[in-house]
């Protein structure tokens, strides 16, 4: 079974509460822009340009990914559907829902990549092969 790959992420714009003393994001779960309770958060950075971060997919965990500085892209890929997304904005986030493949890459010298996570962290729910990925999400056609 195959989901559309536009009904498996979503561009997410957060309120952004500046004033003179400068911006302020807030991400709260189970919200309208963050669907899930936030079990787990984590932060990337520090990787090189021609770095590729993630190749895997989760079986549970639904993400919202935002570079609170600088910039990167990320490929989603649905086995059928490539789609890329170019994070650039603190107050930008991308959900990206469960079985989704993900290649997170072209990062800034700047980049900071946070990442809100609906899962603690389990090792068995990662699909890090992609052969395995795509015989799971075409079983079902
Ligand atoms: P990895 O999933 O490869 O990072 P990314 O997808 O961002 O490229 O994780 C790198 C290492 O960190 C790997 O050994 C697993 C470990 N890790 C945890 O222990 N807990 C976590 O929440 C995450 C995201 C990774």
């Amino acid at each position: 079974m195959n989901r559309n790959i536009d009904d498996m992420y979503k561009l997410i714009e957060f309120d952004e509460l500046g004033d003179e003393r400068g911006n302020l994001v807030v991400a709260e779960g189970e919200s309208e822009l963050v669907p899930f309770k936030i079990n787990r958060i984590f932060y990337i950075y520090g990787s090189d340009s021609e770095v590729v971060r993630g190749q895997h997919a989760n079986k549970y965990t639904k993400f919202i990914l935002i570079n609170v500085s600088g910039t990167s892209k990320v490929k989603l890929d649905n086995g059928h559907e490539t789609r890329i997304v170019e994070l650039n904005k603190p107050k930008m986030g991308l959900y990206i829902d469960t079985m989704l493949w993900k290649d997170m890459y072209d990062f800034s010298s700047d980049s900071v990549l946070l990442v809100l996570a609906s899962e603690h962290y389990d090792a068995t729910e990662y699909i890090r092969d992609y052969n395995t990925y795509l015989q799971m999400v075409n079983q079902d056609d």
